[in-house]
């Protein structure tokens, strides 16, 4: 009988569950053993393991965050660490290992396939920012960022504020471009490209002058520092400026209609691969269609943004 463990890594993302219901439930279909792992790499490493039965994984495709839990694993980095995650998976004769997390755990991956356990990633991360792929997480924060920027606009255009909503995205500004346009803000900044500051405050001071009642600028973490940009703004322009920082709310809630498909698709595609004897690969996800790409060239790749959405905001928001 084939063996596999699954495990989530990294930031968690809404519909990590309906992608671990969909990796047990297709392998139990498919007649496989199938054991979770909890905490991530750090409970593959301390052996905290068990078998997942139909049962484990019931009424819970809706629910946010991950019931196997996860976390972010320095010991998995280093080769001790990862000798001792393979010893474990070894003594139960387990050979496959499914990671569920985004880049640094597809690279977590990468190297403990080296040692000769078969890996199959799952793309999941709220940022977006896997190459070649959609990432599970992504549309539900997406929609999380909309709902609060369709808020902050009501209060925004009743007391006539510039505000400066900064939103999650490590090194990557997918979330911000998608819901700066789907949100109609004005200006969005993101690490891909220069900041035209200049412009930004035009947009503003254009606004005022067309009686706009109001302007939103959405920001990436780590571009800009949120405070210095609010005295610069307030500097330009003397418009009232406020500050939203939407931190962790970004990552929990109940998954999308979108992502729950996603991480179905993706969780079968992950035991498929198994059971066809595929190694060391990443289940992709893009334009409607679920395919694989090797992990060794999905953690050398980086994403580019979509420059086209980048020019609709700014054509849009003039
Ligand atoms: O999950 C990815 C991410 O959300 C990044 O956008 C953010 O910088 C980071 O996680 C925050 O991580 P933590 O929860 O460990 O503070």
């Amino acid at each position: 009988m084939q063996k596999l463990a699954v495990l989530t890594s990294g930031g968690d993302a809404s519909g990590m569950n309906a992608a671990i219901r969909a990796v047990v439930r297709s392998a139990i279909y498919q007649e496989m053993q199938v054991y979770g792992i909890y905490q991530g790499f750090e409970g593959l490493i301390a052996g905290n393991l068990s078998e997942m039965t139909l049962g484990s994984v019931a009424d819970i495709i809706h629910r946010g965050g991950t019931i196997l839990q996860t976390s972010r694993s320095n010991l998995f980095m280093q080769e001790k660490g990862m000798e001792q995650a393979r010893e474990n998976l070894n003594q139960l004769g387990i050979k496959n290992l499914v990671i569920i997390g985004g880049n640094g755990s597809l690279k977590g991956g990468y190297e403990i396939s080296r040692l000769g356990i078969n890996v199959i990633g799952i793309p999941a991360t709220i940022d977006n920012d896997v190459v070649y792929t959609r990432s599970i997480g992504y549309d539900t924060a997406v929609n999380t960022v909309l709902m609060a920027i369709n808020h902050i606009r009501d209060t925004a255009s009743s007391h006539g504020r510039v505000f400066i909503i900064e939103v999650m995205g490590r090194h990557c500004g997918e979330i911000a471009l998608a819901a700066g346009v789907a949100g109609g803000a004005e200006s969005i900044l993101v690490p891909e490209i220069e900041t035209d500051f200049e412009q930004m405050i035009e947009k503003i001071q254009a606004g005022i002058g067309r009686g706009k009642l109001h302007s939103i600028i959405i920001v990436a973490e780590g571009v800009y520092p949120v405070m210095d940009l609010q005295d610069y703004i307030v500097e330009k322009t003397g418009q009232d400026t406020r500050i939203t920082i939407l931190g962790h709310i970004q990552r929990g809630g109940t998954p999308s209609a979108v992502d729950r498909i996603l991480a179905s698709q993706m969780g079968k595609m992950a035991v498929d691969c198994i059971a066809s004897g595929l190694r060391n690969v990443m289940v992709a996800g893009r334009e409607e269609k679920i395919f694989t790409i090797p992990l060794g060239e999905v953690i050398n790749g980086t994403k580019t943004p979509e420059l086209e959405m980048f020019e609709l905001a700014r054509i849009l928001s003039i």
